[in-house]
């Protein structure tokens, strides 16, 4: 069965609908993506997430048994590091470059790692997903990878 001119109309206007709202998204983050390039106040705001995120890799214990991501991964992650159990643990030089990856059913972000990290090694809180300080981690481990091929559900 054919289509009705007015669904074909109100399939047209639908579609002009979603382009304007693409176009107007791609413009905000035209804007954002040139204000990263070109400015260097923004270069300035990494380089002190990156030192954060660091300080935090270092020292944080999130209310929790008194242990900090170096406990684990040692020299700030980027050489093998040990567990407490003795366990060899990968070096976080690569782990930007390698996730997100699949987890059962779903998608294992940087973020749910640092989480479940700090809930099971750390025995503390996490930050929350959207925190300032999962930010700051975040952006510490990603200025490790800097330069890496990026192999998404690759290995360490
Ligand atoms: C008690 C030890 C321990 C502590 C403390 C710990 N982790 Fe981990 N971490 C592990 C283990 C074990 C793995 C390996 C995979 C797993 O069990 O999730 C891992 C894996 C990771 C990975 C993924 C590495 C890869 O390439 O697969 C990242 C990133 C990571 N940890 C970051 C952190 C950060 C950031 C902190 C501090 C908030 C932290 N970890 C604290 C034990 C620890």
């Amino acid at each position: 069965m054919g289509t009705t001119i007015h669904e074909r109309i109100s399939t047209t206007l639908r579609i002009a609908a979603i382009a304007g709202l693409a176009s107007l998204t791609l413009a905000g983050c035209g804007g954002v993506k040139g204000a990263a390039v070109s400015n260097g106040a923004l270069t300035e705001t990494l380089r002190l997430a990156v030192h954060r995120g660091k300080y935090l890799f270092y020292h944080a214990t999130f209310g929790g048994n008194g242990r900090t991501c170096e406990t684990c991964h040692s020299a700030g992650g980027t050489t093998t590091g040990t567990a407490p159990n003795g366990m060899k643990l990968p070096s976080l030089a690569n782990a930007a470059a390698i996730f997100p990856r699949a987890h059962g059913n779903g998608v294992w972000t940087l973020q749910d790692q640092l989480t479940h990290c700090v809930k099971g090694g750390l025995h503390g809180t996490p930050p929350a997903y959207d925190s300032k300080a999962m930010r700051d981690l975040v952006t510490y481990i990603t200025s490790l990878a800097q330069g890496k091929p990026i192999d998404m559900g690759g290995t360490p």
